[in-house]
């Protein structure tokens, strides 16, 4: 009889260990057979910022940001912001920014080149006596896709 037990229990420890021993190959496997799925998925997140700067995008942002002075073709309180790339390239380099830089901080802190002296911004912000908003709060692809709908 005390045989008998001993080999049920040499047998159930066996299959324990049999069971715990493929739970954790299974796993093994699983994790390497995701890894790569992860890099890519990180991969992807990591160039989104690029995949978000849309003229769809910069349409909404330009009507619920700057359609209130800004037309397109014609001026509003603003001056019409067609061509507005071409006229500050143009413009040309200033201490060692380009040009579409300096348009891209003008959009969201016109007083940054102002300050800095940029000579176009100087001369534009006597366009009209009220001045443009700021928009710290748009991000390079928000103000990307703003240009991109713009052109
Ligand atoms: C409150 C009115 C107002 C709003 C809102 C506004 N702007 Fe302006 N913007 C102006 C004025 C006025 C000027 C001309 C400069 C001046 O007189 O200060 C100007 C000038 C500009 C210029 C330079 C134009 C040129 O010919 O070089 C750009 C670019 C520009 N705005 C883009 C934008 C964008 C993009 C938005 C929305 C994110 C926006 N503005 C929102 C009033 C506004």
């Amino acid at each position: 009889m005390n045989k008998l037990f001993e080999y049920i229990w040499v047998l159930s420890l066996a299959v324990f260990l049999y069971w715990f021993a493929s739970f954790f190959i299974s796993q093994a496997k699983k994790d390497l057979a995701t890894a790569p799925q992860q890099q890519q998925d990180m991969a992807m997140t990591a160039s989104q910022p690029m995949a978000s700067v849309t003229p769809s995008l910069g349409e909404k942002l330009f009507k619920s940001n700057c359609a209130s002075c800004h037309k397109l073709g014609t001026k509003l309180i603003g001056p019409a912001l067609s061509g507005v790339e071409e006229r500050w390239a143009a413009a040309g380099d200033y201490q060692g920014i380009s040009a579409q830089d300096w348009l891209r901080r003008y959009i969201r802190n016109w007083q940054d080149p102002v300050k800095a002296g940029h000579p176009y911004s100087t001369k534009i912000i006597n366009y009209d006596p009220s001045a443009m908003t700021t928009f710290p709060q748009l991000t390079e692809a928000d103000v990307d896709s703003i240009l991109q709908y713009i052109n």
